[in-house]
């Protein structure tokens, strides 16, 4: 499969080496394609991975993800050009400053992923691979368990294929229900944030389902 994933910082970079390793074809959407990092970041991961423009790179994917900071996320979208009828997975976080650190911008009566959604036109958007740190996006496993990977979206015919794309990277997948409930997925993301940056777990620990 073709994805095209959009901003190739921690995420974007961790994604695209982890998919590029299971065989999917990588297409990073950036501002500047010839950018030191950039190119850097593709000899790194190797295989058929590029750097295109955010719009030549959608144009060409099956899939799409974003993984741009919030701020930035309208603007990258827009700069995606039509995105009726292409699958888009939201790993954004609508993260802000407040005056307690890092925290929501958004909540509880909207979330970043119905905005994406809104700002998507025609597009079917899912929210998943916002709720761990990049580190454990390059590798879900820990001790052979899979940490857990929710999917929220309203598609239901798209949604068995974006399942297995996330499965594909290691992780369990869980389907969380309609695109709303990236409410509650960013605020689980938000747990995970404080607990690893503000209360001493560090980054390299990830949720995971137990079942009797
Ligand atoms: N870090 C984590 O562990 C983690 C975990 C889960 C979710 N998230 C969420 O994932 C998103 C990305 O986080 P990150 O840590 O990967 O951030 P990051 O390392 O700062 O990377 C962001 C990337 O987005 C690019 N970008 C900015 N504006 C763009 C635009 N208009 N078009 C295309 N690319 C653009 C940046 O490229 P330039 O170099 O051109 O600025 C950069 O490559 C955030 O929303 C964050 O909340 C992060």
């Amino acid at each position: 499969m073709t994805i095209a994933i959009i901003g190739a910082g921690n995420v974007g970079g961790a994604l695209g080496n982890n998919w590029a390793q299971k065989g999917h074809d990588i297409v990073f959407g950036v501002r500047d394609p010839k950018a030191e990092k950039t190119q850097a970041l593709l000899k790194t991961i190797g295989g058929n991975v590029k750097a295109a423009t955010a719009a030549e790179a959608t144009a060409s994917a099956d899939v799409i993800v974003l993984s741009t900071p919030w701020p930035a996320t309208e603007a990258a979208i827009r700069s995606m050009g039509n995105l009726r009828g292409k699958v888009v997975l939201d790993a954004t976080n609508p993260l802000t400053r407040g005056p307690e650190g890092i925290a929501l911008e958004i909540g509880h009566a909207i979330s970043g992923g119905e905005k994406v959604q809104g700002w998507a036109a025609g597009a079917s958007v899912f929210k998943t691979l916002n709720t761990t740190g990049f580190g454990n996006m390059a590798n879900p496993v820990f001790k052979g368990v899979k940490s857990v990977m929710f999917v929220a979206g309203d598609d239901a015919a798209a949604k068995p294929k974006v399942m297995a794309l996330v499965g594909d990277l290691g992780f369990e997948v869980i389907d969380a229900g309609p695109l709303r409930s990236a409410r509650l997925l960013e605020a689980h993301a938000m747990l995970w944030i404080d607990l690893a940056l503000v209360r001493g777990q560090g980054r390299d620990f990830a949720f995971g389902i137990l079942r009797r």
